[in-house]
């Protein structure tokens, strides 16, 4: 345990004050969050400001919008990568995305929720992409549409542009590299044709709205982890009800489906926690 954040296990008041701040300033649902989590972030944050604990630190957020913003983008974690978990994107190639776009019924709708940067809507364009050149359902492809969410408004921006350093294509297939990005001025810029598809939008997962009135797809990785199993709980079955029947849900290798969730899915590839709709 670091010093910050043994003083915040003792400060229980002052991070409890703290969290309240936030949640009633930025509207960030603090309560649906693991406290552990939070604890974490926040003492990195204070410990860069060298502040002697909460009470401090929140007379510098009242001060500084700026460290205000960079507490935020810390708060939620925005790590990400184009075919972050390489096997995962291997399943659903196989297993997903040949249903999607083999089937003759309405335009296939996919849900990235809590998108970051945009790499993880963007990978799965690539691989509609892909399949459509190789089986002639370019029809299909073009009338898809891919949206993918978030909290965070400065990655959202980011994933709009679409232009990325070199190290989030750090798990993308060479062939993949050369046919959807090319080099600009030192950074990396997606073809058009992946990204027409796709668009973004800013929404809280906890406030369970979906962007979409049906998915055929949703994937949720590494953010579900963060939030208290009640939260979790909701929004798994938020996901179930966006879902069309037989929609998949994809959550990933670190997080899985808890309790009743597990009888509203039957499983579609166990390892990378691949679902569809019961
Ligand atoms: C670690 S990133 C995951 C990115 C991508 N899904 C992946 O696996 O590479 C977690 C994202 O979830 C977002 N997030 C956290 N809480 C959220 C919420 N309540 N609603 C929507 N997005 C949220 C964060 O802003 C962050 O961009």
């Amino acid at each position: 345990m670091t010093p910050a954040t043994g003083s915040m296990q003792s400060d229980d008041a002052g991070f409890r004050a703290l969290m309240d701040k936030i949640a009633r300033e930025r509207g960030f649902r603090c309560s649906s969050y693991k406290d552990q989590c939070l604890r974490r972030r926040i003492a990195v944050r204070i410990r860069a400001r060298g502040a002697s604990g909460c009470e401090e630190y929140s007379g510098i957020l009242d001060s500084e919008p700026r460290e205000y913003e960079r507490l935020m983008h810390s708060l939620t974690v925005n790590v990400t990568k184009f075919f972050r978990n390489w096997d995962t994107y291997a399943a659903i190639s196989s297993k997903v995305i040949p249903a999607l776009m083999d089937e003759a019924g309405p335009a296939p709708q996919v849900w990235s929720a809590g998108c970051a940067t945009g790499e993880e809507p963007y990978s799965v364009a690539m691989l509609m992409h892909q399949y459509a050149a190789a089986s002639g359902s370019r029809t299909r492809f073009n009338s898809a549409s891919i949206i993918g969410t978030d909290i965070d408004r400065v990655c959202l921006d980011h994933a709009e542009r679409a232009i990325y350093q070199e190290s989030a294509l750090s798990e993308t297939p060479p062939d993949i590299r050369r046919k959807y990005f090319r080099d600009e001025g030192g950074f990396v810029a997606l073809q058009q044709e992946v990204r027409r598809p796709v668009t973004f939008e800013y929404s809280d997962l906890l406030g369970f709205c979906a962007p979409v009135e049906k998915a055929h797809l949703i994937l949720c990785r590494n953010v579900v982890i963060y939030f208290q199993r009640a939260a979790q709980d909701a929004l798994i079955a938020h996901f179930h009800e966006t879902l069309v029947p037989g929609g998949f849900l994809v959550l990933g290798k670190v997080e899985t489906l808890l309790g009743d969730a597990r009888r509203l899915f039957t499983p579609v590839h166990a390892r990378e926690r691949i679902f569809r709709k019961c």
